[in-house]
């Protein structure tokens, strides 16, 4: 293993990166284990953020590393179009039993983008198949971050991301976000405030009529732009708004799934149906990439009605990569034989009390949190936005500790297999930035 640091940075452009920031103060990993990283000078960093959120059974679990091992001496690759091998099928399978087969059929991509473009597609196509191909617009809504493809920017809601980028697809129209400071600040779960913003759906159906409209997608908790906790009751109001008018309903689970809230799926812990579901993330326990858009039997069945033929036009040339359908196998056993969900459920109040033991610090202005996800916001300083959690950031990474930032919100969700010690080591450190900040 190569843990020296690098002969040179200067090559590499980075994602999502303030690069000539890094560039000028890197913060190399350089292995991992459990819930910690190590840096490249050797020291210890607590994962408070599951990597990209996308390692809920924590690092180098062993069972899912031999089965990637294991998969890539056998068969390192293979195509799955008119082809196919057993562990895309098993998946498969294994995948329906854990949604409790409340979807009927799964098509894999290699990242959440992609299965964000391919829900939409699917909702697209589906409608043409049905007839009914002048359901052409997609609802989104303001903060929504769903990836990086062009569906997945037009839909979202993130100006930042947005604006570089244009023209995004046309017809796309969106919903207000459902944050409000004023009235549900320091919230535990789901806030009070708010199930009537629901109902803006109605207004964009009145707007743009019903027979125009093919999907609403949203996050049920969106994650990326600073944990924003759906109101009470929000998300049963839309299902049965999109109900009424023939619309379907796409939840982004790319962060929600495989148990961020204590659930497997946010769709389970709100007792909401959506009629897709995109996931990535913890589907591997980040080992490989890999993405999955979840569907209803009713729409697949839609496509089979179609002369015989190739029936969805769509696929990526690493769709069920024998690697990626390996290591999520292997993350399914882990979650179903070492009990992670119940570890997680069994420390979500312990978390939850962590997290508001933070109230009164300095610059915070909000707590709030669901599962084992939270969100710290912080008064931005006045002309400088971001740049106060970018610092807790630099100096908690410094402490030892493994944090996001959005903007002036820190986003915590440390791997499902934590403990209070770790809750109390992140939370701990975090309280000691916070106080040092400026
Ligand atoms: C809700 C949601 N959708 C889609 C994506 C995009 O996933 P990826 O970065 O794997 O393309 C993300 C990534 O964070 C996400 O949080």
């Amino acid at each position: 293993m190569n843990e020296s640091k690098p002969k040179s940075m200067s090559s590499f452009w980075m994602p999502f990166t303030n690069n000539r920031d890094f560039k000028a103060n890197p913060r190399l990993l350089v292995s991992a284990d459990g819930m910690y990283y190590k840096d490249v000078d050797g020291n210890s960093v607590l994962d408070g953020t599951a990597g990209l959120w996308c390692v809920p059974c924590g690092h180098a679990q062993p069972r899912i590393t031999q089965a990637v091992s294991e998969m890539v001496g056998q068969l390192d690759f293979a195509p799955t179009f008119q082809m196919g091998h057993p562990a895309a099928f098993d998946l498969a399978e294994g995948l329906m039993d854990y949604t409790g087969h409340k979807f009927g059929h799964v098509f894999y991509t290699n990242s959440g983008s992609e299965a964000v473009d391919t829900a939409l597609k699917m909702a697209l196509a589906y409608h043409k198949a049905r007839g009914e191909g002048g359901r052409t617009r997609l609802i989104g809504r303001e903060r929504g971050y769903h990836g990086v493809g062009f569906g997945g920017l037009s839909v979202g809601g993130i100006g930042n991301n947005r604006k570089s980028f244009g023209p995004l697809l046309p017809g796309v129209d969106h919903l207000p976000h459902t944050h409000n400071l004023l009235k549900n600040a320091f919230s535990r779960g789901e806030p009070d405030f708010g199930v009537e913003l629901a109902d803006e759906l109605e207004r964009l159906v009145t707007l743009h009529d019903a027979s125009t409209i093919a999907a609403v997608i949203i996050e049920p908790v969106s994650g990326s732009t600073g944990v924003l906790v759906p109101p009470k009751g929000y998300l049963k109001r839309l299902r049965e708004i999109c109900d009424k008018h023939g619309i379907l309903l796409i939840f982004d689970e790319v962060i929600t799934g495989f148990g961020r809230l204590c659930t497997p799926f946010a769709s389970d812990y709100f007792g909401v149906e959506p009629d897709m579901m995109t996931t990535a993330k913890g589907l591997t326990n980040g080992v490989v990439p890999m993405g999955a858009v979840f569907t209803k039997r009713f729409i697949h069945d839609a496509f089979m009605e179609a002369p015989a033929g190739i029936e969805l036009f769509h696929g990526y040339t690493y769709s069920g990569h024998p690697l990626a359908c390996a290591a999520a196998i292997a993350t399914l056993e882990v979650f179903r034989e070492q009990g992670i969900i119940d570890n997680a459920k069994a420390l979500q109040t312990y978390f939850e009390d962590a997290l508001h033991s933070l109230r009164g610090l300095p610059h915070v202005i909000d707590l709030r949190s669901i599962g084992l996800v939270a969100g710290i916001e912080l008064e931005p300083i006045a002309g400088k936005p971001g740049a106060r959690a970018y610092s807790a950031f630099k100096k908690a990474f410094a402490d030892g500790i493994l944090i996001r930032v959005t903007g002036d919100i820190i986003a915590l969700s440390p791997p499902l297999v934590l403990n209070k010690q770790h809750i109390d080591e992140l939370f701990g450190k975090l309280a000691t930035v916070l106080k040092n900040l400026d």
